[in-house]
């Protein structure tokens, strides 16, 4: 799968292959350093699970906690890129499981744009040096939730060139 990106040194990745990279676009599902915390105002008195919220008051939605919750997704902590396989995965089920760009009418018009944006860069860094973890793997990385989540220490890699 996606066997090109690594293989195939003139392999140019554009707007129409991109779309046959599905296990990268999963990788990329499977990083949520993404936007760790969203919020809504509700404006209109309603009731969310049995739970009367006035209006005025002010929700936050944690896309980073939903993506942690063992409900929603089984071993939530362990890196599995093929629970985001649409076809057959039954963990994407619930359309608001995973939102990292937020849901609904306000959610991210750059979606399709960052998601493709994401997948070039990965897949040319990919296709030119093999990368290995050179950092502390001991511990946890800690992490910091700014606008976006990061990591407080930087990551570690070694860049190899690839040989073909
Ligand atoms: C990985 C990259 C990105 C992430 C994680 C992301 C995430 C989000 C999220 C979570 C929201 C909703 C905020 C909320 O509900 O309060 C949002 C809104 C928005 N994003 Fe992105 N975004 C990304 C890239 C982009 C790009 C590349 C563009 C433009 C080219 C863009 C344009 C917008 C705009 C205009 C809105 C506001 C939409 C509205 O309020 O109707 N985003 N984004």
């Amino acid at each position: 799968m996606d066997r090109e990106f690594y293989v195939d040194h003139e392999f140019e990745f554009d707007v129409v292959n991109s779309n046959s990279s599905r296990f990268l676009h999963w990788c990329i599902g499977q990083d949520d350093l993404f936007m760790h915390f969203n919020s809504r105002r509700v404006v209109e008195e309603c009731e969310i699970n049995g739970k009367r919220i006035p209006a005025g008051t002010n929700i936050g939605i944690s896309p980073l906690y939903l993506g942690r919750r063992v409900e929603l997704f089984s071993e939530p902590n362990s890196f599995k890129p093929e629970r985001f396989d649409v076809v057959t995965s039954a963990e994407k089920l619930n359309p608001y499981a995973y939102i990292p760009f937020s849901a609904g009418p306000r959610n991210c018009i750059g979606q399709k744009f960052a998601m493709l944006e994401i997948k070039a860069i990965v897949a040319n860094v990919l296709r030119h040096y093999h990368i290995d973890f050179v950092g502390d793997t001991t511990e946890p990385p800690v992490l910091i939730a700014e606008l976006i989540l990061r990591t407080k220490d930087p990551l570690l890699f070694k860049l190899q060139d690839r040989v073909y």
